[in-house]
């Protein structure tokens, strides 16, 4: 395997996904990590990338990395940051550029054949984000490429496998990326490229079976992919041994509940579905605060699953369906951000219950559980799913919730979502729902004034919902389905359609 140390840049889980998909297994692991202190746990090791940073190596107590251990043993590429301090600690100079270089370089080699830029044209198109730039470079270096403004494009040093590259090889502005980072860890590292969705289950399975046995495991499915993947391969693994649980908290889309239950036992999954509606609209009551609602719900959630749980004798496991970006330890070397939003719906499940965690899917990042859910057969209507919250419709009706609200709310939502699958629209959408105002405004149908509720409409592109831009979706859409909302669901008199993006504002409007 590849390993990645991450110095904080933002880029550092797209080297981990390029690489991934060459075939090639990787981990991301902070530049600090102990693992560097324990030379026998790296044998596996066939490369090392250093990652970018928001530091620069001249900050007193920048991130550093014991390169002498690897240096010379194991191929290293480092990327930016990564790259700098290589020719930093070598006795290279480095120096604050005169503006920060940032967007699109063509790079031009000074040697013709160096193995990294092996079947990359000349003249290629890069991605450069940086402060610093290497001026020059230590005795043993080589420069390989430059570009119009930067004489160290990239570098080797001479008789090792060390290489050092100012421009980002995983971000799709730099055309030949992909060609450099398989250069790097196929030609350079010698890995196989054999890592794939279904080695990945073979290997999943078997390691399942040998970690759990006989024993029990109890497991919560949300209708999501990646619950519902991991579920698979625990079944796949221990078969009736694996106790799913299927909650309705009462804030689900409509019919989803029993839509979604149906097709987990259609797939021989021993499932169990639970109807604690009321207990969930019960401590609902009153809240208005997003957050208090997010605990409330949370806590429910635990106390039913809980209860449900301790109906199977003897049951040792929890299984989770986290994934790797749930995971990766942070790098936060610009200190702690903010917490916008907490997202741990169910944070305190596993301490609560006193049972071993089992988490088959907490190598793989979101694609790769679709991936891996395609080659399992899992329903496309499973798999295709647009994201959906923990909290679910209640962090989309603002203010307080009541049964009436959350059925005014499905209603509309329905509309919406059917219109864009019927439309074609759905798969070209990241994420999409209906929101439920706490405003109402005036109208007029037939010859009555009206004075009812607003709704507000959004759908949104993203790659992984930190960001998302707005979707601009065709005005015969929305008017159709302006119409039908308003004709159709009692109660909604107005509908809006948010234009904003993430950031500054978020997906969800609560
Ligand atoms: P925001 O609103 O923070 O949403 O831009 C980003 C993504 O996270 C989802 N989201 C949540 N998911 N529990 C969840 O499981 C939550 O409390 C929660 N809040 C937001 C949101 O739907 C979007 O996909």
């Amino acid at each position: 395997q590849i390993l990645i140390f991450d110095f904080g840049s933002q880029y550092t889980q797209l080297i981990a996904r390029r690489v991934r998909e060459l075939n090639v297994y990787c981990e991301i692991l902070p530049y600090n990590n102990e693992i560097l202190n324990n030379a026998e746990s790296l044998t596996n090791v066939k490369g090392i990338i250093l990652s970018g940073s928001p530091c620069s190596v001249l900050d007193t107590g920048a991130p550093t990395f014991p390169l002498a251990k690897f240096q010379g043993k194991v191929p290293l590429l480092g990327v930016c940051y990564g790259a700098q301090l290589m020719a930093h600690k070598a006795g290279g100079k480095v120096q604050p550029s005169a503006t920060r270089e940032y967007g699109r370089a063509n790079l031009h080699f000074v040697q013709s054949n160096a193995t990294l830029f092996k079947n990359i044209p000349s003249n290629s198109q890069v991605w450069m984000s940086h402060g610093d730039s290497i001026i020059d470079i230590p005795e043993g270096f080589e420069i390989l490429a430059s570009t119009a403004s930067v004489k160290v494009g990239g570098y080797k040093i001479a008789n090792q496998d060390t290489y050092g590259i100012q421009f980002h090889p995983e971000v799709t502005h730099t055309t030949e990326g992909k060609q450099l980072l398989q250069n790097f860890v196929v030609d350079i590292c010698g890995c196989e490229q054999t890592w794939t969705p279904d080695s990945f289950i073979e290997t999943t399975v078997a390691e399942l079976k040998a970690q759990i046995g006989n024993d029990k495991v109890v497991l919560g499915l949300s209708g999501g992919v990646d619950s519902s993947v991991a579920a698979v391969l625990l079944h796949q693994a221990i078969g009736k041994n694996l106790y799913a649980i299927f909650v309705d908290n009462g804030l689900l889309r409509k019919d989803e509940f029993e839509e979604v239950l149906e097709s987990y036992k259609g797939m021989g999954l021993n499932v169990t579905g639970v109807d604690a509606k009321q207990d969930f609209y019960d401590v609902l009551t009153g809240l208005k605060d997003p957050e208090q609602k997010r605990k409330a719900i949370g806590g429910k959630f635990i106390d039913v699953f809980q209860a449900e749980a301790n109906k199977i004798q003897g049951v040792k496991w929890l299984g989770q369906g986290t994934i790797y970006p749930d995971i990766i330890e942070s790098v936060s070397v610009k200190g702690p951000s903010a917490t916008i939003k907490s997202h741990h719906n169910v944070g305190g499940l596993p301490e609560k219950m006193d049972l071993k965690v089992v988490e088959p899917l907490n190598t793989l990042f979101k694609d790769e559980v679709r991936r891996v859910g395609k080659s399992l057969e899992i329903d496309d209507k499973i798999l295709g799913r647009h994201p959906f919250p923990g909290p679910g419709l209640a962090i989309r009706i603002l203010s307080d919730i009541t049964p009436e609200k959350v059925d005014i709310l499905q209603q509309v939502d329905a509309i919406f979502i059917n219109g864009l699958k019927t439309s074609g629209l759905y798969d070209d959408v990241w994420q999409a729902g209906a929101m439920l105002l706490p405003v109402q405004s005036v109208g007029v149908m037939g010859d009555e004034r009206t004075y009812e509720n607003v709704v507000a409409l959004r759908a949104v592109h993203s790659l992984d919902g930190m960001t998302a831009d707005w979707v601009h979706l065709p005005y015969e859409f929305l008017a159709e389905t302006s119409n039908k909302i308003i004709n159709k669901v009692k109660g909604v008199n107005r509908v809006v359609y948010d234009i904003s993006s993430k950031p500054p504002a978020t997906i969800e409007w609560e």
